[in-house]
C-alpha cells in the first residue's frame, strides 16, 4: 500500500464519513440497498410529512433502528479515526452523515453529527432534547417530560437543514487535508464539502468500496473496505 502523504501535528485534518464506515459493523448502507433504509422508502420514514401523517409508524421504525444499534460495535475503521484525533487533537475535525453514534462509541470526542443521532429525540413543541435511554420507549409516541408535546427522533429528515453547516464551512476553508470515507457523494450538502475543501487548497484523500460520484475532486483514492484500509493508512500517515 502506498500513500504520498505524511501528516504533521500542526496541520489540520477534516474527515467526512458516511454509511460505508459502519458497513463492517453490520449496518447496511443506503445505496447498497437500492436507496432504502432497512427496506423502507425514505419518504415513508424520513420526512416531516411522514411524521405528521403517521407518527406511531415513524416512531416504530426508529425504535427498531435503535434496538438494532445496541448490538453494533465500532470497527477497525472507527478506531483508526480515533487514532487520528489523538494525533491531531485541536487540529482534528470529524463530520459524519451517520446517525449511528459509532464514532462516539469508538472514543472520538469531536464529532459533528450533521444528520442528527439515533440516540436522541426532541420535543416538537418546546424543543427539549432527550436521550432515548431517558424516555419511556414503551409509549407508541413518547411524550415530552416538560410539556404536553410529542417527541420526535433527532434525525435530520429530507427537506430539513443539516446541523452545524456554518461551523463546517468555516473549517473547510482552513483545512490542509480532507479525508472522505464510505460515502457515495450523492447527498447534498455533504457531497460538496470535498469540492469546497479542494478549492481552498486542501489535499484530498478518499477511501471507498467503489468510486464515489465526486471522484474527480479526490487527489489520492484507496479502493476497498475502510476497516481494512484505514488502520494501515493511518499508521503510514502518522508514523
Ligand atoms: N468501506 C468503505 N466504503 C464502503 C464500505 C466499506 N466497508 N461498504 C460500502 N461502502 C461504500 C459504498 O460503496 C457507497 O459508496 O460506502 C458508500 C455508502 O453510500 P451511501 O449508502 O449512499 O451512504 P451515504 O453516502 O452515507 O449516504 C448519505 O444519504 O440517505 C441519506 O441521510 C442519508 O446520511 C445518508 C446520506
Amino acid at each position: 500500500m502506498k500513500t504520498k502523504f505524511k501528516f504533521k501535528k500542526n496541520e489540520r485534518l477534516f474527515i467526512l464519513t458516511g454509511a460505508g464506515i459502519s458497513a463492517e459493523s453490520g449496518l447496511r448502507t443506503f445505496r447498497d440497498n437500492n436507496g432504502l433504509w432497512e427496506n423502507y422508502r425514505v419518504e415513508q420514514v424520513a420526512t416531516p410529512q411522514a411524521f405528521k401523517r403517521d407518527p406511531g409508524m415513524v416512531w416504530r421504525f426508529y425504535k427498531e433502528r435503535y434496538s438494532q444499534l445496541k448490538k453494533a460495535k465500532p470497527n477497525a475503521g472507527h478506531f483508526a479515526i480515533k487514532k487520528l484525533e489523538d494525533f491531531f487533537q485541536k487540529n482534528f475535525f470529524l463530520v459524519t452523515q451517520n446517525v449511528d453514534g459509532l464514532h462516539l462509541a469508538a472514543g472520538n470526542e469531536k464529532v459533528l453529527e450533521m444528520h442528527g443521532s439515533l440516540h436522541k429525540c426532541f420535543c416538537t413543541r418546546c424543543k427539549t432534547r432527550y436521550k432515548f435511554e431517558d424516555i419511556d420507549l414503551s409509549q407508541d409516541i413518547p411524550g415530552c417530560l416538560n410539556c404536553e408535546g410529542q417527541l420526535r427522533p433527532d434525525i435530520v429528515w429530507f427537506g430539513e437543514m443539516p446541523y452545524f453547516l456554518d461551523e463546517i464551512n468555516k473549517i473547510l476553508s482552513k483545512t490542509d487535508y480532507f479525508l472522505v470515507v464510505g460515502t457515495s457523494g450523492v447527498v447534498y450538502p455533504a457531497a460538496q464539502f470535498l469540492y469546497i475543501a479542494k478549492s481552498y487548497g486542501a489535499h484530498t484523500i478518499g477511501i471507498n468500496l467503489e468510486e464515489p460520484d465526486n471522484m474527480q475532486f479526490i487527489d489520492e483514492f484507496h479502493k476497498g473496505k475502510s476497516g481494512d484500509l484505514l488502520p494501515k493508512l493511518v499508521s503510514l500517515w502518522i508514523s
